[in-house]
């Protein structure tokens, strides 16, 4: 037995010496000259080949890049100047664009609670036409109005600190941009001065819960390096009067919408007091429980300039947050 292995062993082996030498003598060192010569002849011809489907694919790009872009939207789109292929990337559910930290952001970060422009500019880009009207009724260092500005819509804010608003002024002074009302005051009250449905598009960013247990389960320097309370002097508050004030600052935003307008409200959930408060979910139902407001989406955005922790390690798991919710309203027939 062990002899007829050997022996299969040997021819195998005889076998792949021969073909081994066969492609050698093919083209290995002996190769011919006139092999050379024609495998080097078919090489340069392909290079130019190549080099000019390279350079027409190139003089294809330039051109195309002179002429002005077409732009074609459908003319029965009343709601923005989207394309076909727009609107589809648009109505994405999940945001992952990573937003450059430009627009005087060392200025605005000084809030703690600013939106990237860039990242408001796409969201009224979906929700409005150019010229249209957007408002913020909590406006803070003014993401939406910046917004507002790059993408050529009018726009008005409401804005309890002035302070804010002060920078915000200052932002559009060093940017350039278009600098839009910004009232100063409570907005359960400016909104009342606001004209009944003279606006397209509602984009807001609510100001975040301040929790009465944030001292009882945080230590007191965490807190005080605390972002969270940065924007807001008010003091600690129950969940349920939050959501109250929420729910009433946008009963007063309604009537300021057109018909079929919508808006779009920015909420973070938040994790405290070891467990995890669903304030988008809450949000979401307080403010569907408005007359007209229907829920349309909600967009997740991945907020990439969060920085991730290891709270509980290695003893519990505790989410690192890296992401806001978007709630999508649209304003219907009562
Ligand atoms: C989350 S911040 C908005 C940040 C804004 N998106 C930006 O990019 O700067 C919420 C803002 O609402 C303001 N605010 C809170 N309660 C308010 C009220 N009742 N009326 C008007 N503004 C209020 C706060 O001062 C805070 O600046």
């Amino acid at each position: 037995m062990l002899k007829k292995i050997i022996n299969w062993y040997k021819i195998i082996s005889e076998f792949y010496k021969k073909v081994e030498k066969d492609i050698n003598d093919r083209y290995g060192g002996r190769m011919s000259n006139q092999l050379k010569i024609n495998l080097e002849k078919n090489n340069s011809e392909k290079i130019i080949i190549e080099d000019s489907i390279n350079e027409n694919k190139k003089e294809k790009r330039t051109k195309k890049s002179k002429e002005p872009k077409e732009r074609k939207y459908d003319s029965r789109n009343k709601l923005n100047n989207l394309t076909g292929a727009e609107w589809q990337y648009a109505t994405k559910t999940v945001i992952s664009k990573i937003y450059p930290t430009n627009m005087q952001h060392k200025l605005r970060s000084q809030h703690g609670g600013q939106k990237p422009p860039e990242l408001c500019e796409d969201l009224i880009k979906i929700f409005s036409k150019e010229g249209q009207k957007v408002l913020d009724p909590l406006a803070g260092v003014g993401g939406t109005l910046l917004g507002a500005a790059l993408c050529d819509r009018e726009a008005i804010g409401i804005e309890l600190n002035e302070k804010w608003i002060n920078i915000y002024k200052e932002v559009c002074k060093l940017e350039g941009l278009k600098e839009f009302e910004v009232i100063n005051g409570d907005a359960n009250e400016k909104l009342k001065e606001i004209q009944q449905e003279s606006i397209d598009f509602i984009l807001t960013d609510v100001p975040y819960w301040i929790m009465d247990q944030l001292n009882k389960t945080r230590s007191s320097a965490a807190e005080r390096k605390s972002k969270l309370s940065k924007f807001n002097d008010k003091n600690l508050q129950s969940k349920e009067d939050w959501l109250k004030e929420m729910k009433s600052i946008f009963s007063n935003a309604y009537p300021t919408l057109k018909k079929n307008g919508y808006m779009a409200v920015f909420i973070g959930d938040m994790y405290r007091g070891k467990e995890y408060h669903f304030l988008s979910a809450d949000l979401a139902k307080a403010i569907s429980e408005i007359d007209g407001f229907v829920m349309k989406s909600d967009i997740i955005w991945h907020d990439d300039s969060k920085m991730l922790h290891i709270y509980g390690y290695p003893f519990a798991y505790i989410p690192s947050l890296i992401h806001q919710h978007i709630l999508i309203f649209r304003k219907e027939d009562l």
